[in-house]
């Protein structure tokens, strides 16, 4: 157990005899903001008061008197109104971290009851090439399935790729008619995102010219509204001037997005347009888009050659994935695409049906439930299934497979309804002693705060993201170590450049979006990966320097010693490592393991500049310091890796 919880578990004992459900009260006793006020704080006592009709000074007094924690806090204190302040005994402190020290795991122990654990991520879309909408959910399922592996759960990773949908129908339609054999056989992934980008690009075409008079429609509208509106002038009235000018206000908004959408739209024409092959192909593809639906639908309906060009383009853009996973370090223990469970839908349907739960409307196969204006449909009209239905069919086996207590789905907010209404009608279908749950999050922007795309307006590839990562890393560390040779300099930038990008992703609360920038990300000061890699390499630094024998130090450590309040404020932040990981997990918010490791930078930073470490004549001092340093290390260390992020000696 960790200081927090430990803690939590004797505030438990004393509050359990006070209310009913103490679970609530306990999660009001937190890290205290200033260590003035000691190492935690328990502010339970405010929101009893109206429980128990007495003053909160008085319900902290009754706490404190029947609190046993003497082993575990030196001081307890009410202050204020009735806040509870707690400082860590010393001895207690001290016996933490010389367990840590000694520990591989840094003292973190196994959680009394693993869960199993089934997560769902980065599942891209193959046969496109992977893009920066997809970095998010790749590096936050990678960091939860390394942290609940942790700190002891039984974890199964799962990528629940696209290789069934329409983006096949679009390959297999180009394939058919655009392919240029010789660029095929030569460099097959090449060749196949080409034809995935000329579909798209006559698609997009067909349907901007079939958009573009309908919204140019709605802007006349508008802009006749909006002057009509101005003509009127002021009315003297101000509740009616007021809400005129409101309404204008909104007019404008409106009006100057349906204008942004009419650039996009052109822009996607002009495109075409500016091509003379592209454009006569267009023309001569006028009927692309049902086109590419009657090949999806051949597929699904296993047509000979459609299935035959599928088996033949699948590996091909599995490879052209594999290689962004290798390079970001990333590995799944399944791959089940969408198409391994194309046979078992329509039993799905069928039984859905047998439990009563989907009826027909208007021909298509819906499960309607409560809280929903729309239901959710399982099987088309014209027999195709669907996403939600494979999502069914999903869930079914990875229950029957590896009987989990939890599936983690990271995808994007977006995705939300779907998902909601998925595990509403999982539960009803029967798997309802299960826990389903959305891990979403936030879109990546540009600049502009607008989605970030590249200046053509495409969107931003994964692989040349990590390319200019890389290269500008590897220019950072040229400059830390000119003396440096190539090998070793190529090596620490793929650390730096890789760890910089997930780190500038990871370090963001996941339900926001952000902003991507590359200067921000490989900063060498501020909360960056790159800090905290320069925080570990100064301590490997250190320990070269001392000649350290670092395993005889962790086997054999000296007492540690808090002569300096900045050791004994490292040592509480080293300790805070377990509690860190417990709280991450609360709601997957890895942003709090990365404010944790950089806050515990900054506190060794501290330290390393007001305690000397080597120039120390005491013996023992120095050797107690030079633990404080080992353990943070390797506490920056582990937290990294958790985030799939490595280090380097040397910087
Ligand atoms: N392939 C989907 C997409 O790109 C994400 C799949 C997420 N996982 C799932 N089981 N639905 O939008």
């Amino acid at each position: 157990m960790n200081a927090l919880s430990e803690i939590k578990s004797r505030f438990d004992r004393v509050l359990n005899q006070m209310v009913d459900d103490p679970s609530k009260l306990l999660d009001m006793i937190r890290p205290a903001q200033d260590s003035k006020f000691g190492d935690y704080q328990a502010n339970c006592a405010m929101p009893m008061k109206s429980m128990m009709g007495q003053p909160p000074r008085q319900i902290a007094e009754q706490i404190t008197s029947q609190l046993v924690i003497d082993d575990l806090c030196s001081s307890v204190e009410i202050a204020g109104p009735g806040f509870i302040n707690l400082k860590l005994d010393d001895e207690w402190l001290k016996h933490r971290l010389t367990k840590a020290l000694q520990d591989p795991c840094l003292g973190i122990q196994p959680v009394e009851a693993p869960g199993t654990y089934v997560i769902d991520f980065s599942s891209p879309n193959v046969a496109k090439p992977m893009h920066v909408g997809h970095i998010r959910s790749t590096l936050i399922g990678d960091g939860l399935a390394k942290t609940l592996r942790f700190v002891g759960h039984n974890v199964i990773t799962d990528n629940h790729l696209g290789d069934w949908g329409t983006q096949f129908g679009m390959i297999i339609y180009g394939y058919k008619h655009f392919v240029d054999a010789d660029a095929y056989s030569e460099n097959p992934v090449g060749e196949l995102g080409r034809l995935y980008k000329r579909v798209r690009q006559i698609m997009d075409f067909h349907a901007a010219r079939d958009q573009l008079p309908v919204i140019e429609e709605r802007r006349v509208n508008l802009n006749a509204e909006l002057e009509k509106l101005e003509s009127v002038g002021e009315s003297g009235n101000p509740a009616v001037d007021k809400k005129n000018r409101k309404e204008i206000g909104r007019l404008k908004g409106k009006i100057s997005e349906q204008r942004e959408q009419v650039a996009e739209l052109e822009s996607k024409i002009a495109a075409v347009r500016s091509d003379a092959e592209l454009l006569q192909q267009a023309e001569q593809h006028a009927d692309i888009a049902s086109e590419v639906l009657t090949e999806t639908a051949k597929l699904h309906s296993d047509d000979a050659e459609n299935l035959a060009l599928w088996n033949e383009f699948l590996p091909c853009c599995r490879e052209d994935i594999r290689r962004i996973y290798d390079r970001l370090g990333i590995k799944f223990d399944h791959e089940l695409g969408e198409s391994f469970y194309h046979n078992q839908l329509p039993g799905v349907v069928q039984s859905l049906g047998d439990k009563g739960l989907s009826r027909e409307s208007e021909g298509a196969t819906c499960v309607f439930m409560d809280n929903y204006d729309t239901p959710m449909i399982i099987r088309k009209k014209d027999g195709a299934f669907l996403y939600a239905t494979t999502d069914l069919a999903t869930i079914q086996y990875r229950v029957e497979q590896w009987k989990p207590t939890t599936i983690l789905y990271v995808v994007d907010h977006r995705q939300h309804q779907h998902f909601e209404k998925l595990f509403d009608a999982a539960r009803l279908w029967g798997f309802s002693d299960i826990e389903m749950r959305h891990v979403s999050f936030g879109t990546v922007l540009g600049d502009d705060g607008k989605p970030f795309k590249t200046r053509s307006g495409d969107t931003v590839g994964l692989e040349g993201l990590v390319d200019e990562a890389v290269r500008r890393a590897a220019q950072l560390a040229g400059e830390l170590n000119s003396e440096m040779d190539e090998m070793t300099l190529e090596d620490i930038a793929q650390v730096i450049g890789i760890g910089g990008l997930k780190y500038a992703d990871l370090s963001q609360n996941r339900s926001s979006d952000y902003k991507f920038s590359y200067d921000k990300m490989l900063a060498l000061k501020g909360n960056t990966a790159t800090y905290l890699q320069y925080s570990y390499a100064r301590v490997q630094g250190i320990l070269r320097k001392g000649d350290v024998d670092v395993a005889a130090m962790r086997t054999n450590p000296v007492e540690f010693r808090f002569e300096n309040e900045v050791e004994r404020k490292l040592g509480i932040s080293l300790i805070r490592f377990g509690e860190t990981l417990d709280e991450v997990l609360v709601d997957y918010k890895l942003n709090l393991l990365a404010s944790y490791l950089f806050e515990l930078a900054q506190t060794f930073s501290v330290f390393f500049e007001s305690c000397p470490v080597l120039k120390n004549d005491d013996g023992d001092l120095k050797r107690s310091r030079l633990q404080l340093c080992d353990l943070t290390a390797r506490t920056i260390q582990t937290g990294l890796s958790l985030l799939g992020i490595g280090v380097v000696e040397k910087m």
